[in-house]
C-alpha cells in the first residue's frame, strides 16, 4: 500500500467513526444534532485522530480506547472551527467547500451546536472508562484533552488572536508565537501525546511527542497563513483572503512569504527528526508530516 492509498483508508475509516458516534437521536434537540453532524461530517483532512493513531502505533499495538479520543478530539476541533467561522470571529461563509455552520443553521444554532460538540467530545471520551483495563492511563489522557484544549491551549490561543485583530495593536513576535502554540499547535500535541499516553508512553516520550507537535503545529498555521494567500478556493475549501479582510497580521505578513516557506519546511524537518528519534519507526507518519508541508488544503 502506498501512503496515498492508506491515507485514504484512514480517514475513511475515521469518517465512518465519527458518523457513528453521531448517530444519536435527543428529541427536541434533534435539530442541533443535525448542526452538530453537518459541521463534523464532510471534508475535514481528520489530521488530529491521524496523528493520535499514528503516535499510539510508536508504542504497540493499536490501542482498544483509542477510537474514543480520536472522536474527542476531532468533535473539539470541529466546534472551534464552528465558533472561529461566526461573525463575531472571523465571520466566514465557506469551509470544507461547503457553508459554513451558522451560515446554513443561523448564529444561534451554530453556537449551540459548538457547545454541543465540546460537551459530547468529552462524553465520547469519557465511554473509554467503560472499556479500559487502566482508568488511570484515560485519566491522563483525559488531563492531557482537556489542557490542550482550553485556557491554557487553543481557547487562549483563539482569545488572544482575537484580541490582537480587534484592538488593532502592533503584533510582536512572542505575540505571534503565543497564538500559534496555543490555537493550533495545541491540538496538533495532544493528539501526538494521548496517541502515547494510550499504549503506556512515560513523561519523557510525552514532553518529546509534545516538543514535534508545537513544531509541527507551528508549521501547519503558518502554511494556513500562506494559503489565505495563495491558495486555490477549491482546493482549499475556504476563503481566499480572509486575513487580510479581518486585519489579521500573520506569519507572514509578519515576515513575509519566502521565511514563512522556509519556516514551514524547516519546523517541518525537525518534527521530522524529533520522530526518527524514537526506538520504533513509523513511515507512515514521517510521510504525513513531510505530505503537509506543500498541503494546498
Ligand atoms: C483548520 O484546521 C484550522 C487551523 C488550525 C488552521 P484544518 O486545516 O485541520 O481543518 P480541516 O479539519 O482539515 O477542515
Ligand atoms: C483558527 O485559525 C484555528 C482554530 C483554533 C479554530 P484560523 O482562523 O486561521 O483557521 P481557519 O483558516 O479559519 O481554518
Ligand atoms: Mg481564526
Ligand atoms: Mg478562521
Ligand atoms: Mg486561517
Amino acid at each position: 500500500m502506498t501512503f496515498r492509498e492508506d491515507l485514504k483508508t484512514y480517514v475513511e475509516n475515521i469518517n465512518k467513526m465519527l458518523e457513528q458516534a453521531l448517530d444519536i437521536m435527543t428529541g427536541y434537540a434533534d435539530y442541533l444534532v443535525d448542526a452538530m453532524r453537518y459541521s463534523v461530517v464532510g471534508g475535514g483532512k481528520r489530521l488530529r485522530p491521524l496523528l493520535m493513531q499514528e503516535s499510539n502505533k510508536l508504542f504497540g499495538e493499536p490501542s482498544k480506547e483509542l477510537p474514543y479520543f480520536m472522536a474527542a478530539l476531532e468533535f473539539i476541533h470541529s466546534y472551534s472551527l464552528v465558533h472561529d467561522d461566526m461573525p463575531c470571529i472571523d465571520n466566514d461563509e465557506y469551509r470544507r467547500g461547503r457553508k459554513t455552520t451558522h451560515a446554513v443553521y443561523g448564529e444561534t444554532t451554530a453556537l449551540l451546536a459548538g457547545d454541543g460538540l465540546l460537551n459530547y467530545a468529552f462524553e465520547t471520551a469519557s465511554k473509554a472508562f467503560d472499556i479500559t483495563d487502566d482508568p488511570a492511563k484515560c485519566g491522563r489522557a483525559m488531563k492531557i484533552l482537556a489542557k490542550q484544549a482550553g485556557i491554557m491551549g487553543m481557547i487562549g490561543g483563539q482569545a488572544a488572536d482575537v484580541k490582537a485583530e480587534k484592538t488593532g495593536e502592533t503584533m510582536t513576535e512572542d505575540m505571534l508565537l503565543y497564538i500559534h502554540e496555543n490555537k493550533t499547535a495545541a491540538m496538533i500535541e495532544s493528539a501526538l501525546m494521548i496517541g502515547a499516553c494510550l499504549n503506556g508512553a512515560g513523561d519523557k516520550e510525552l514532553e518529546d511527542l509534545c516538543e514535534i507537535g508545537s513544531k509541527l503545529g507551528l508549521a501547519f498555521q503558518i502554511r494556513d497563513d500562506i494559503l489565505d494567500i495563495e491558495g486555490d478556493f477549491e482546493q482549499f475549501g475556504k476563503p481566499i483572503g480572509s486575513d487580510e479582510e479581518n486585519g489579521k497580521l500573520t506569519y507572514v505578513s509578519l515576515y513575509g512569504m519566502e521565511k514563512a516557506k522556509e519556516d514551514v519546511d524547516r519546523l517541518s524537518k525537525e518534527a521530522l527528526d524529533g520522530l526518527k528519534r524514537f526506538n520504533k519507526r513509523n513511515e507512515f507518519l514521517e510521510e504525513l508530516v513531510v505530505y503537509l508541508i506543500d498541503r494546498n488544503k
